[in-house]
């Protein structure tokens, strides 16, 4: 690959398959991130780039920060692994109390994963198990929603929603239905989408046609993010939440990017929407994308049901080799020490109304299509090039801004913003002058 741009240090571009990337076109004109700190990155070119979608959704502290460090540091010197395997270590028991004080007391139970995606899958199987143990033997069928994403795995994909992902996958789980995608009723509208039942008839509509008696757990995001900012009409999470109590199913609420502040609350579930979900799950901000870790909160019910009927000596065959890795769980200690001393799970109740009004106000630049936004996040939908493959102007949208000094994510015909809950307004301003900028330059 004679014309191919190789950053000096690097023999082989090719030696990194990039996860959810166009590989063949980063290849040719690469671009590497060499150090981060605070809201910036640093390019191997040197230049500094403000980082508007928090890593990937999931550095919401920015990036470098000393008390994380210190804390895994200090952590990995003194146990540095513990399996969780029939005997632990005091960390994940702590941790567990005080991420459940952020829940009502009816939720007991953490169950540590390294991933949203192995969240999610911990959830459905734990759901679908509490149902058999129960004797409810034949709710067997998981809910999910069109353009919903909950991870890679297949069970992931099975209840999610964005096509591309099931693409050249003919395997996936049975006995799957699906809500409707959420869909921006109103273009260019700030925050929630006006109340409807969309969602509530939906579900409805499905009960009907498997009967209530079939269905084990409903699985939705509060906020789509994956699929672009995809903003649910006011009140659907209740609805969803009264439906399935009305008919004996559980509700699973991802919050693998909605907690941890990121829509103004620890929980956005809980605090912003009002419902009690049977099962939560997170990740990404957790321990602020420093050390992989994701967590499943239950509801005593579920664990009491394992506890109380399995018919086996371990009541759960289900885990992973990281689970409440000791390192990840002093990470996030740190995390939670400085969101709760700083007054981070709050801050984006102060910021909303400013964050909206900055990236409303690129409507009517060249190709922008719709602007959806909610606490601390934003989507700008961009006109395809009817001229390339899928998602080519944005993703040329996403290298302009880039070279101009601000990351977003380009995902498909949006392009995508989170960023770090330590924003300050004028980072914002930035933010937006930098997209207007590339935006009136964009072909
Ligand atoms: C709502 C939601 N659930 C699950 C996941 C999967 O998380 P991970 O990439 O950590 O496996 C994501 C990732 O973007 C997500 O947005």
């Amino acid at each position: 690959m004679p014309d191919v741009q190789q950053p000096s240090n690097l023999t082989r571009l090719d030696a990194f398959w990039m996860p959810f990337s166009a590989n063949r076109d980063f290849k040719q004109s690469p671009r590497l991130i060499t150090e981060a700190q605070g809201l910036h990155y640093t390019l191997d070119n040197g230049q500094k780039v403000l980082d508007a979608i928090s890593g990937l959704w999931c550095s919401s502290l920015g990036h470098g920060n000393k008390e994380i460090a210190q804390a895994v540091y200090e952590q990995i010197g003194k146990l540095d692994y513990s399996p969780s395997y029939q005997i632990s270590h005091e960390l994940p028991f702590k941790l567990s109390e005080r991420l459940l004080s952020y829940l009502p007391d009816s939720f007991g139970q953490t169950f540590f994963v390294n991933s949203g995606s192995e969240a999610a899958e911990t959830a459905m199987k734990m759901a679908l198990a509490y149902q058999q143990l129960r004797g409810k033997k034949d709710k067997v069928c998981l809910i999910g929603r069109e353009m919903g994403y909950h991870g890679a795995g297949f069970g992931a994909i099975s209840v999610g929603g964005i096509p591309n992902n099931t693409r050249y996958c003919p395997n996936l789980l049975q006995h799957v239905d699906k809500l409707p995608a959420v869909s921006s009723k109103f273009k260019f509208h700030k925050g929630e989408q006006p109340e409807d039942k969309s969602q509530a008839d939906a579900l409805l509509a499905l009960i009907d046609k498997h009967s209530a008696d079939t269905i084990a757990a409903v699985i939705v995001e509060p906020l789509c993010c994956s699929a672009g900012v995809l903003v649910p009409p006011a009140g659907s999470l209740k609805r969803l939440r009264s439906i399935c109590d009305e008919h004996d199913i559980l509700l699973i609420v991802d919050e693998v990017i909605t907690a941890m502040g990121r829509l103004g609350h620890p929980f956005s579930s809980l605090d912003r929407y009002g419902v009690v979900p049977d099962i939560i799950i997170t990740a990404k901000s957790l321990a602020n994308g420093v050390i992989p870790m994701g967590a499943v909160f239950t509801q005593r019910k579920i664990y009491d049901a394992f506890l109380n009927s399995s018919e086996t000596l371990v009541d759960f065959f289900h885990g992973y080799t990281f689970s409440a890795n000791p390192a990840a769980c002093a990470a996030v200690n740190a995390v939670l020490d400085i969101y709760e001393r700083d007054g981070l799970f709050y801050r984006v109740q102060e910021l909303e109304v400013y964050w909206q009004d900055a990236i409303h106000s690129l409507k009517g630049l060249p190709f922008v299509e719709d602007i959806r936004n909610l606490g601390l996040t934003g989507a700008i939908q961009i006109t395809p090039d009817p001229n390339a493959i899928s998602g080519s102007r944005t993703l040329r949208l996403f290298r302009a801004c880039l070279e101009a000094g601000v990351m977003a994510r380009a995902n498909g015909e949006v392009l995508a913003l989170c960023p770090p809950l330590i924003i300050e307004k004028e980072d914002i301003d930035r933010i937006v002058e930098v997209l207007a900028e590339q935006l009136q330059k964009l072909q």
